[in-house]
Formats: C-alpha cells, structure tokens, sequence
C-alpha cells in the first residue's frame, strides 16, 4: 500500500478539506477490517478519479493498549502505515492527567497492559484492582486471581495509600470484581482503602475514557460498552448509600467538545510535519456510526469550530437503518468508502 509517510511525488494533495474516522462500527468490526474501510483508505491515499491524496486522522473511544500497538493492529487491517502521530484513542488525553494526581486506580483492559499504557503516560503510581484482591483477596468474594495474575500484581502496604483518583481506561474484564472496587474507593474517607466515610461524599474523582453505553463489535447486535458499566456504578452507588452519598464521575472521548479540541491540534500537527500544510483546512468530514458519541460530538464541536466539522452517519455499525438517529448528521451514507467519494464530489 502507499504509506503516508513516503508521498507519492506524482500526486496532489488537497489542503483544504481532511478526514477524521472513527473506528469501531466504521472500519472495524470485532477486530477484523470492514471491507470497504480497506478500499477508502486506497481512495484517499490517491486511488481515486482525480489522482488526489486527501489527509486523514483517527479518533476512537476504545482504547486498552499503546497508541503505538493499536496503530500497528490498524495499519493491518487497513493494509495501510498509520502513525500514532494521527492517531487518538479513548485514553489519549488522560496524558495530561498523569501531573495532577500521584497516586491512581486503573481500571479495564487486558492483564497489565493498561498499567503500563498509564506509565507510559508518566502517572507516578498505578495501582490496579488486582494489587488490591493480592493485598486482602475477600475484597472480591467470587474473583480470584490466576496465578499470572498474582505474580504481575504488586504487593504493599495499603495502610498509607491515599488513592487521589481513579482511570477506567479501557473495558473490564470483570464487572463485578471492579465495580466493588471501585465503590469501596468512592465510599471511603478520602481514597484511603478499607475506611468508610460518614459522610460518603470524600472519595476520589473517577475518570471513564469515554461514555458509550454500546458499541459495535463482531456480533450483529450492539454490545455493552464502558457507559454501561458508568451506570451500573451510579446507580449502586445511589442504592448501597441510600440516596445520599456524592459519586464524582467524568467521561473523556467523544462527544466531548474537548476531545474534538484535541483532535483539531493533532490534525494540525499531522498536516504541517506531513504535508506542509500552515492553515487549518476549511472542511473536516467525520464519519461515525454512533449517533449519540459521533455525530453529537461532531455537530456539537462544529458550533463552535472555525472550521466546518461535516457529521457523517454509516450504516455498518451501532446506527441501524429505519431508526431514527437521536442527534443528526449532515448526510448518511451506507458505509465508510460511500463516504470519501461523498467528500470528495463535494469538495470538486
Ligand atoms: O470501546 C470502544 C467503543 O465504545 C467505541 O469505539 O471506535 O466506535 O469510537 P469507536
Ligand atoms: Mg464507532
């Protein structure tokens, strides 16, 4: 394929308009590539009526390993090199968190792998449920831990631990067991495990990566995503204090205004070191499936964008055609090659 990295010197590249995609439900389904999510990608790298090659960045809710290793799983279903450098996953921004808090719970993912994403994003020191099962293991009744489990989590003294904030970064793989957690932590006296506090308003601000309730992954019916679990965790909380305790919980990825902020700054890195490029380009086409993340974020961000932030709804994933879309996108399309050619024909 042709690599973003090494342009084709007989192509153009057009300046005023770029891509941004979700990935889920638009390119991927249950790890393996959309079909024509490969055939837009070739579209926008120049195999298209006008030889034109067309800027493009990605912006996921999902998350649970290293920018750099996800980049690597995509460019092998796109068939195609994408670089971390336009590239934003549900946890990217919680970079910028890492000075803030010291000492952090993180939730979700595959055994250590979100731990290390969080070193990597420099957090000081990361405690994950497993260390607390290790520390007093009737903390989950019916969890035990593997015995690889066992070994990676990280023995110490939780009697002088102040757990200033929690992160889910990416799903659970055991509801009930980080769900308990969790809540031991929201009811305790300031994020200091195994007190409970009187007033049950102390605990630490939790942080979610994003806020899908569903998601689109191999099975034809959408699946129970990170907002679900947001839910369960409110509303038990609510139920085990009885109404009157405070939970303080915070959702990054889109909608969120400030996640398109950060994907207009990564854009922008992307086009000048790629391209040249100075100027913001006049037109952004997103293409999402999830109306409530995609297609909220999007037209909400354009209200208040210099540029025009175009919403566009495929058909290949958590939207079902026939239903009506609780926020609305400028054009639906069937899938994600349906609309490059839409940008394109509108930009010619
Ligand atoms: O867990 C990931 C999912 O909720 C959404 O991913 O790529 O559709 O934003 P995406
Ligand atoms: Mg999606």
């Amino acid at each position: 394929g042709m690599s973003p990295a090494t342009p084709a010197l007989d192509t153009l590249v057009a300046d005023g308009f770029a891509f941004a995609f979700d990935i889920d439900g638009v390119l991927v389904r249950g790890g393996r590539a959309i079909p024509e999510a490969v055939e837009a990608m070739r579209y926008l790298n120049g195999e298209n009526e006008y030889g034109l090659r067309i800027p493009y960045i990605f912006l996921t809710n999902g998350g649970g390993k290293t920018e750099e290793e996800r980049c690597a799983d995509l460019s092998g279903q796109m068939q195609i090199d994408i670089s971390p450098a336009q590239f934003i996953c549900g946890h990217t921004p919680m970079r910028e968190m890492a000075e803030r808090f010291r000492t952090v719970l993180v939730v979700g993912g595959e055994g250590e792998k979100c731990r290390q994403v969080a070193e990597g994003y420099g957090f000081r020191d990361v405690i994950t449920p497993g260390d607390i099962i290790k520390h007093n293991s009737a903390t989950t009744p019916f969890r035990k831990l593997t015995d690889t489990e066992f070994f990676n989590s990280r023995e110490r003294d939780f009697g002088n631990v102040t757990i200033e904030a929690i992160f889910v970064f990416a799903d659970s793989r055991d509801w009930a067991g980080d769900i308990q957690i969790m809540l031991d932590i929201a009811m305790s006296k300031g994020g200091r495990l195994g007190t409970l506090s009187e007033t049950l308003d102390e605990g630490p601000p939790i942080y979610f990566s994003h806020n899908d309730v569903v998601w689109s992954a191999a099975h034809d019916n959408v699946r129970l995503g990170m907002g679900a679990l947001r839910r369960m965790l409110e509303v038990i909380f609510k139920d085990v204090t009885k109404k009157k305790g405070v939970l303080h919980t915070h959702a990054f990825g889109k909608p969120q205004v400030s996640t398109f902020e950060f994907a207009t700054r990564l854009l922008q890195r992307w086009r000048r070191q790629q391209h040249g490029f100075n100027a913001p380009p006049e037109t952004v086409y997103f293409v999402g499936d999830t109306p409530e993340s995609d297609i909220r974020g999007t037209n909400a961000y354009n209200e208040q964008s210099e540029n025009d932030w175009y919403s566009i709804l495929v058909k290949t994933g958590v939207y079902q055609e026939g239903t009506e879309p609780a926020y609305k996108p400028r054009v639906t399309v069937n899938n994600v090659l349906d609309a490059v050619r839409y940008g394109l024909q509108r930009e010619m």
